[in-house]
Protein backbone atom coordinates (compact mmCIF):
# COMPACT_ATOMS: atom_id res chain seq x y z
CA UNK A 1 0.00 0.00 0.00
CA UNK A 2 1.16 3.73 -0.73
CA UNK A 3 -0.09 5.68 2.60
CA UNK A 4 0.00 9.49 2.73
CA UNK A 5 0.33 11.30 5.72
CA UNK A 6 -1.00 15.09 6.92
CA UNK A 7 1.17 16.18 8.59
CA UNK A 8 4.68 14.69 8.99
CA UNK A 9 5.87 15.07 12.86
CA UNK A 10 6.35 12.32 15.62
CA UNK A 11 3.28 10.78 15.38
CA UNK A 12 3.39 10.32 11.00
CA UNK A 13 7.31 9.23 11.11
CA UNK A 14 6.14 6.34 13.44
CA UNK A 15 4.09 5.07 11.81
CA UNK A 16 6.31 5.60 8.87
CA UNK A 17 8.79 3.92 9.98
CA UNK A 18 6.79 1.10 10.86
CA UNK A 19 5.09 0.51 7.21
CA UNK A 20 8.13 0.99 5.15
CA UNK A 21 9.52 -1.71 7.56
CA UNK A 22 6.64 -3.59 6.00
CA UNK A 23 7.06 -2.98 2.40
CA UNK A 24 4.66 -0.40 2.52
CA UNK A 25 5.58 3.04 0.70
CA UNK A 26 4.57 6.21 2.65
CA UNK A 27 4.26 9.62 0.88
CA UNK A 28 4.61 12.34 3.43
CA UNK A 29 3.38 15.90 3.70
CA UNK A 30 2.92 18.94 5.72
CA UNK A 31 1.98 22.77 5.64
CA UNK A 32 5.06 23.88 5.13
CA UNK A 33 5.79 21.75 1.95
CA UNK A 34 7.58 18.87 0.30
CA UNK A 35 10.37 20.77 -0.31
CA UNK A 36 10.89 21.39 3.47
CA UNK A 37 10.39 17.49 4.32
CA UNK A 38 14.35 16.43 3.08
CA UNK A 39 15.59 15.09 6.34
CA UNK A 40 12.37 13.32 7.41
CA UNK A 41 12.29 12.01 4.14
CA UNK A 42 15.87 10.73 4.18
CA UNK A 43 14.96 9.64 8.15
CA UNK A 44 11.93 7.29 6.72
CA UNK A 45 14.68 5.87 3.64
CA UNK A 46 14.04 3.88 0.68
CA UNK A 47 10.11 3.76 -0.13
CA UNK A 48 9.73 7.49 1.42
CA UNK A 49 8.64 10.66 -0.33
CA UNK A 50 7.31 14.10 0.03
CA UNK A 51 4.21 15.69 -1.50
CA UNK A 52 1.71 18.61 -1.24
CA UNK A 53 -0.59 17.61 1.23
CA UNK A 54 -3.49 17.45 -1.58
CA UNK A 55 -1.13 14.67 -3.68
CA UNK A 56 -1.07 13.31 0.10
CA UNK A 57 -4.27 13.30 0.56
CA UNK A 58 -5.07 11.21 -2.35
CA UNK A 59 -3.89 8.25 -1.89
CA UNK A 60 -6.34 5.24 -1.36
CA UNK A 61 -5.36 5.15 2.75
CA UNK A 62 -4.42 8.45 4.31
CA UNK A 63 -3.18 8.98 7.70
CA UNK A 64 -4.05 12.68 9.74
CA UNK A 65 -1.37 12.86 12.48
CA UNK A 66 -1.86 17.25 12.77
CA UNK A 67 -2.49 19.19 16.16
CA UNK A 68 -5.87 19.36 16.79
CA UNK A 69 -6.39 22.90 16.41
CA UNK A 70 -4.95 22.31 12.63
CA UNK A 71 -7.39 19.70 12.10
CA UNK A 72 -9.92 21.94 10.34
CA UNK A 73 -6.81 23.61 7.94
CA UNK A 74 -5.31 20.75 7.08
CA UNK A 75 -8.93 19.12 5.50
CA UNK A 76 -9.94 22.35 4.13
CA UNK A 77 -9.66 21.90 0.18
CA UNK A 78 -8.66 18.63 -0.35
CA UNK A 79 -9.77 16.26 -3.39
CA UNK A 80 -12.94 14.64 -2.88
CA UNK A 81 -12.84 11.55 -0.47
CA UNK A 82 -15.13 9.18 -2.53
CA UNK A 83 -14.92 6.72 0.27
CA UNK A 84 -11.35 6.49 0.33
CA UNK A 85 -9.70 6.22 3.82
CA UNK A 86 -8.82 9.04 6.63
CA UNK A 87 -6.75 6.92 9.79
CA UNK A 88 -7.61 9.70 12.43
CA UNK A 89 -4.72 9.55 14.94
CA UNK A 90 -5.34 13.04 16.22
CA UNK A 91 -6.08 13.39 19.94
CA UNK A 92 -8.47 16.26 21.02
CA UNK A 93 -6.04 19.24 22.81
CA UNK A 94 -6.18 22.40 22.39
CA UNK A 95 -2.71 22.74 24.02
CA UNK A 96 -0.30 20.46 24.89
CA UNK A 97 2.22 22.50 26.85
CA UNK A 98 2.98 23.20 29.76
CA UNK A 99 0.15 21.12 30.29
CA UNK A 100 -2.53 19.21 28.23
CA UNK A 101 -6.03 20.90 27.99
CA UNK A 102 -8.80 18.76 26.35
CA UNK A 103 -11.09 20.20 23.58
CA UNK A 104 -14.67 21.12 24.45
CA UNK A 105 -16.49 18.92 21.41
CA UNK A 106 -19.75 19.62 22.94
CA UNK A 107 -20.72 16.09 23.51
CA UNK A 108 -19.28 14.79 20.04
CA UNK A 109 -16.89 12.08 19.42
CA UNK A 110 -13.42 13.88 18.27
CA UNK A 111 -13.78 11.51 14.99
CA UNK A 112 -16.74 12.30 14.60
CA UNK A 113 -15.53 16.09 14.31
CA UNK A 114 -13.02 14.74 12.10
CA UNK A 115 -15.15 12.70 9.84
CA UNK A 116 -17.63 15.86 9.37
CA UNK A 117 -14.43 17.80 8.45
CA UNK A 118 -13.72 15.12 5.53
CA UNK A 119 -17.01 14.35 4.15
CA UNK A 120 -17.40 10.99 2.38
CA UNK A 121 -14.03 9.86 3.99
CA UNK A 122 -14.08 6.20 5.76
CA UNK A 123 -12.81 6.99 8.72
CA UNK A 124 -10.93 4.67 11.02
CA UNK A 125 -9.45 5.64 14.51
CA UNK A 126 -5.88 4.47 15.13
CA UNK A 127 -2.74 5.20 16.89
CA UNK A 128 -4.28 8.01 18.55
CA UNK A 129 -4.28 6.45 22.19
CA UNK A 130 -0.59 5.02 22.44
CA UNK A 131 2.26 7.51 23.65
CA UNK A 132 4.45 7.91 20.46
CA UNK A 133 7.39 7.05 23.11
CA UNK A 134 5.75 3.80 24.06
CA UNK A 135 5.18 2.72 20.05
CA UNK A 136 8.63 3.40 19.23
CA UNK A 137 10.12 1.68 22.04
CA UNK A 138 8.23 -1.66 19.81
CA UNK A 139 5.53 -3.67 20.42
CA UNK A 140 6.81 -5.96 23.11
CA UNK A 141 6.95 -5.45 26.36
CA UNK A 142 7.59 -7.46 29.17
CA UNK A 143 7.09 -10.76 26.91
CA UNK A 144 3.67 -9.54 25.77
CA UNK A 145 2.12 -7.11 22.90
CA UNK A 146 1.17 -3.61 23.41
CA UNK A 147 -1.97 -2.93 22.22
CA UNK A 148 -3.69 -0.58 19.89
CA UNK A 149 -7.20 0.01 19.37
CA UNK A 150 -9.00 0.70 15.92
CA UNK A 151 -12.47 2.00 15.52
CA UNK A 152 -14.28 2.49 12.53
CA UNK A 153 -17.76 2.21 11.10
CA UNK A 154 -16.59 0.76 8.01
CA UNK A 155 -15.33 -3.15 8.44
CA UNK A 156 -13.04 -3.44 5.44
CA UNK A 157 -10.85 -0.38 6.19
CA UNK A 158 -10.71 -1.46 9.84
CA UNK A 159 -9.53 -5.16 9.20
CA UNK A 160 -7.58 -3.76 7.32
CA UNK A 161 -5.73 -1.12 9.65
CA UNK A 162 -6.21 -4.04 11.81
CA UNK A 163 -4.08 -6.23 10.13
CA UNK A 164 -1.63 -3.43 9.26
CA UNK A 165 -1.41 -2.84 13.26
CA UNK A 166 -0.56 -6.32 13.71
CA UNK A 167 1.84 -7.10 10.92
CA UNK A 168 3.84 -4.32 13.21
CA UNK A 169 3.77 -6.82 15.90
CA UNK A 170 1.17 -4.46 17.83
CA UNK A 171 -2.16 -6.56 19.33
CA UNK A 172 -5.00 -4.95 17.68
CA UNK A 173 -8.02 -4.18 19.52
CA UNK A 174 -11.06 -3.32 17.84
CA UNK A 175 -13.65 -0.95 19.80
CA UNK A 176 -16.40 -1.07 17.44
CA UNK A 177 -17.77 1.72 15.49
CA UNK A 178 -16.51 5.76 15.61
CA UNK A 179 -19.33 6.85 17.89
CA UNK A 180 -18.33 4.02 21.02
CA UNK A 181 -15.08 3.12 20.17
CA UNK A 182 -13.59 6.16 18.95
CA UNK A 183 -15.10 7.71 22.53
CA UNK A 184 -13.42 5.00 24.33
CA UNK A 185 -9.98 5.37 22.75
CA UNK A 186 -9.69 9.37 22.28
CA UNK A 187 -8.12 11.11 24.54
CA UNK A 188 -10.01 11.73 27.65
CA UNK A 189 -11.67 8.66 27.19
CA UNK A 190 -10.93 5.55 29.59
CA UNK A 191 -8.67 3.70 27.12
CA UNK A 192 -6.62 6.71 26.18
CA UNK A 193 -2.66 6.92 27.16
CA UNK A 194 -2.21 3.65 28.56
CA UNK A 195 0.23 1.39 27.81
CA UNK A 196 -1.73 -1.33 28.21
CA UNK A 197 -0.07 -5.10 27.58
CA UNK A 198 -1.98 -8.26 26.40
CA UNK A 199 0.22 -11.55 27.21
CA UNK A 200 -0.86 -14.75 25.79
CA UNK A 201 -2.55 -14.40 22.40
CA UNK A 202 -0.06 -14.51 19.52
N1 LIG B 1 2.86 12.66 20.39
C1 LIG B 1 2.13 11.64 20.82
O1 LIG B 1 2.49 10.89 21.77
C2 LIG B 1 0.87 11.33 20.12
C3 LIG B 1 0.41 10.03 20.12
C4 LIG B 1 -0.75 9.72 19.41
C5 LIG B 1 -1.44 10.73 18.75
N2 LIG B 1 -0.98 12.02 18.79
C6 LIG B 1 -1.76 13.03 18.04
O2 LIG B 1 -1.28 13.00 16.70
C7 LIG B 1 -1.30 14.31 16.14
C8 LIG B 1 0.11 14.69 15.69
O3 LIG B 1 0.97 14.66 16.80
P1 LIG B 1 2.55 14.75 16.62
O4 LIG B 1 3.11 14.45 17.96
O5 LIG B 1 2.99 13.98 15.43
O6 LIG B 1 2.72 16.31 16.32
P2 LIG B 1 4.01 17.09 15.76
O7 LIG B 1 5.23 16.26 15.98
O8 LIG B 1 3.92 18.46 16.33
O9 LIG B 1 3.76 17.16 14.18
C9 LIG B 1 2.66 17.84 13.67
C10 LIG B 1 2.78 17.85 12.15
O10 LIG B 1 1.57 18.40 11.62
C11 LIG B 1 1.91 19.27 10.57
N3 LIG B 1 0.83 20.24 10.34
C12 LIG B 1 0.37 21.19 11.20
N4 LIG B 1 -0.65 21.86 10.63
C13 LIG B 1 -0.83 21.32 9.39
C14 LIG B 1 -1.71 21.59 8.33
N5 LIG B 1 -2.66 22.55 8.42
N6 LIG B 1 -1.61 20.87 7.19
C15 LIG B 1 -0.67 19.91 7.09
N7 LIG B 1 0.21 19.59 8.07
C16 LIG B 1 0.13 20.30 9.21
C17 LIG B 1 3.20 19.91 11.02
O11 LIG B 1 3.86 20.43 9.89
P3 LIG B 1 4.55 21.89 9.87
O12 LIG B 1 5.77 21.75 10.71
O13 LIG B 1 4.83 22.10 8.43
O14 LIG B 1 3.54 22.83 10.48
C18 LIG B 1 3.92 18.69 11.60
O15 LIG B 1 4.57 17.96 10.60
C19 LIG B 1 -1.87 15.23 17.24
O16 LIG B 1 -3.27 15.37 17.06
C20 LIG B 1 -1.59 14.45 18.52
O17 LIG B 1 -2.51 14.75 19.56
C21 LIG B 1 0.17 12.32 19.43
Amino acid sequence: MKFGTIGAGAVALAFGREALARGHEVVLSSRRGPDALGDEVAELGRGASAASVEEAASLDYVLLAVPWRNVESALKSLPAWNGRVLIDATNPFVETSPKLVLADLGGKGASEVVAALAPGARIVKAFNSIVTARFNEGPVKNGGRRVIFVSGDHPEPTAFIKELIESFGFTAVDLGGLATGGRLQQAGGPLAGRDLVEFGHH
